[in-house]
């Protein structure tokens, strides 16, 4: 026998899933606790077992819940992708572009959306950002149609369109005693009081790589958890910093220097990266041809 789930029970099952609570779930659907709470109830009867546990503040998904919550994506996300195509046959552009990107990337990407919009005007867009992890964690979900990383994870089965430079450069403040110098040894430059990205950056993971590879070790004196708060304290004299050229592009001239580190820039590249299992909406389509098109005129 069939389960004759709902479509919007399955909605708000994934909206559970993905604000954490019922009553984000409910903020996030503009829908009161007691609606969500009561659909979800019939969605646990439909089904013959408990979706989900309540531990503390934390929501813990059963087998049950999990199995629903794969199907959920796939009815709503084969639904998405019948009115896109319906719309795509109509000749028309529209539907949402959901677009997940490391926080670096967030320093381009929208320059980029903003001229994807005014060619597609009736498209949507859903933009996260968050460290590397966060976006592999989203990733594995199969949250977002495309994700812009410049380390995409190893093991994933993913298809990679790299589209643009990514150089990561050693800063100080204009101030620092070494702002005027030519040339600076990693070894030289290791020593100064160093400003971290956290676990889990994708700007730290391939520091540490490059760092790894010539037996350095850097004298790190905080750990921060934003770009633009490394190049306030870096302005500051708090310390030295490695992040990608691509954060200093509005501002580079209020008081940071790049510095001549050798064997520095670290390069790397932006790819635009999508799971090679999941099909892409017409509107993600029309986004990766887009961007490719217009990558040469990005790198210069
Ligand atoms: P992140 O992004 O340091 O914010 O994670 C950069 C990257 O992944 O390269």
């Amino acid at each position: 026998m069939r389960i004759r789930a709902t479509l919007r029970q399955l909605e708000i099952f994934l909206a559970l899933q993905e604000a954490g609570s019922v009553s984000a779930a409910a903020e996030q659907l503009h829908l009161t606790q007691p609606t969500v709470s009561m659909q979800l109830k019939k969605l646990a009867d439909l089904v013959g077992l408990p979706l989900y546990h309540q531990i503390g503040r934390r929501l813990q998904l059963t087998d049950a819940g999990l199995r629903t919550l794969q199907t959920a994506r796939e009815v709503v996300g084969s639904l998405d992708s019948l009115q896109m195509d319906l719309d795509d046959l109509q000749g028309l552009k529209r539907g949402t572009l959901r677009l997940g990107v490391v926080t670096t990337a967030k320093y381009f990407i929208p320059h980029l959306l903003g001229d994807f919009l005014e060619r597609y005007p009736d498209v949507e867009i859903d933009f996260k950002v968050g460290n590397r992890q966060q976006m592999i964690d989203r990733l594995s979900e199969g949250y977002e149609d495309l994700y812009v990383f410049s380390h995409p994870p190893e093991n994933a089965p993913l298809t990679l369109h790299p589209f643009l430079t990514n150089p990561l450069v050693a800063i100080a403040a204009n101030t620092h005693p070494w702002a005027d110098r030519d040339r600076l040894s990693l070894e030289e430059f290791a020593q100064a009081p160093f400003l971290i990205r956290e676990q889990g950056s994708g700007t730290r993971y391939a520091l540490e790589q490059f760092l790894k590879q010539r037996g350095v070790k850097l004298n790190v004196k905080m750990t921060v958890e934003s770009n633009e708060a490394i190049r306030h304290s870096v302005m500051s004299g708090l310390g030295v910093s490695i992040l990608s050229q691509h954060t200093l592009a509005f501002g580079a001239d209020t008081g940071l220097r790049i510095l001549p580190v050798e064997g520095l820039p670290i390069p790397s590249q932006w790819s635009l990266a999508h799971h090679k299992s999941n099909p892409l909406s017409p509107v993600a389509r029309t986004f990766l041809q887009w961007a490719e098109q217009r990558s040469p005129a990005l790198t210069n």
